[in-house]
């Protein structure tokens, strides 16, 4: 188990990332996400993390199903809100002010089945609206007794800052992999000085360094990776040549590159629980292999030499969303 931060909940040192089972990674099997909600949790997995825009409300159904024969008490529910979308699913914005949060809350507590939220957080940050303001209407909702516990999405430092001001974040979700590394000069240190705890996603940077990605996979226009520049034809090649300098390190240690890549997220510290976004129980049996996987300081020296930090060609998100990101605001 890990700590989020100081004010969180204690969870499974790999939590569950369930939006691939509605949205945005290709066709999901509905049947098999449930089964693989089902073996996380009989795993010891305890952090489930969704969000209510992941398939408009279909990932928070999925998880309230799965939970209906499980004990939703062990569980710790992490739910994102604030992006905006049409019946289409297109992308219209984001909203943080208060009166949208709480109104986004009312629905994802039906929506679940439950009658609060382990950690609710906005996502991504909303430039319009204050950070004291959202997180005040969510700090009134942990008084109320509909959230447990407040989190932050891709934010940046400052933001961070002046969120802990209003009130205790437990923890930081943002992308953070072994190709994805720029939060270590200045978001992970402050998170650190201030006691946030970090849930990474993208650990797999969204299948690309899995070793299960090919140059010739292609992908329908929904998903995330048709606009993804880490996987557009000028880069897919030099990322997945790095893949297979992984693999090298990987085999010499009889384990997996998926395997190799959550177990570096997992020795960058106990303060750090990487999301998984697997969908398949076969996906999940081989993530949580990772924790089986002790990785010396030759291990690390050895992957630092075959990912080295920065190598990865093209940005993490399309420059029109790199643009809105708090966590990338440069002063
Ligand atoms: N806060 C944010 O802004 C934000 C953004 C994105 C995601 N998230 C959260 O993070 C969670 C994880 O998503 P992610 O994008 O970070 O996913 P990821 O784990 O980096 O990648 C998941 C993809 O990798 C493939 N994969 C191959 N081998 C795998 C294995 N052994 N285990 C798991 N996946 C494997 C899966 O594809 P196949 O199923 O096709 O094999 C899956 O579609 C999401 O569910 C979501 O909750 C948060």
């Amino acid at each position: 188990m890990r700590t989020l931060g100081t004010s969180g909940p204690a969870v499974s040192d790999i939590g569950l990332g369930c939006m691939g089972m509605s949205d945005l990674y290709g066709p999901a099997d509905e049947a098999e996400s449930l089964e693989t909600i089902h073996a996380a949790l009989d795993a010891g997995v305890t952090l489930l993390d969704t969000g209510d825009y992941y398939g408009m409300g279909h990932n928070e159904l999925l998880i309230r199903d799965a939970l209906k024969v499980r004990n939703r008490d062990q569980v710790v529910i992490s739910v994102k809100c604030g992006a905006l979308r049409d019946p289409k699913g297109n992308w219209l914005g984001i909203d943080g002010r208060p009166a949208a949060v709480k109104n986004f809350l009312a629905y994802t507590l039906r929506r679940l089945g439950t009658d609060r939220v382990d950690i609710y957080r906005l996502s991504p940050v909303d430039p319009a609206v204050p950070i004291e303001d959202t997180v005040g209407a969510m700090a009134e909702m942990v008084k109320a007794g509909f959230v447990r516990h407040i989190g932050l999405s891709e934010a940046g430092s400052e933001t961070v800052r002046r969120a802990q001001a209003v009130h205790p974040i437990c923890d930081l979700q943002i992308e953070y992999s072994l190709i994805s590394r720029g939060i270590e000069k200045e978001i992970l240190p402050t998170c650190r000085e201030l006691g946030v705890g970090i849930t990474a996603y993208g650990v797999l940077s969204r299948g690309l360094i899995s070793g299960h990605w090919t140059a010739k996979r292609t992908t329908a226009p929904n998903d995330f990776r048709s606009h993804s520049p880490r996987f557009s034809t000028e880069h897919v090649g030099h990322n997945l040549r790095l893949v297979e300098q992984l693999r090298r390190v990987a085999e010499s240690k009889n384990a997996t590159v998926a395997q190799v890549a959550i177990a570096w997220v997992l020795s960058r510290g106990v303060d750090i629980v990487p999301l998984v976004g697997a969908r398949r129980r076969e996906r999940l049996t081989e993530a949580l292999g990772a924790l089986a996987l002790n990785l010396t300081e030759d291990d690390l020296d050895q992957i630092e030499r075959a990912v080295p930090a920065d190598a990865a060609a093209g940005e993490r998100y399309a420059p029109v969303l790199m643009a809105t990101l708090d966590s990338e605001r440069r002063p």
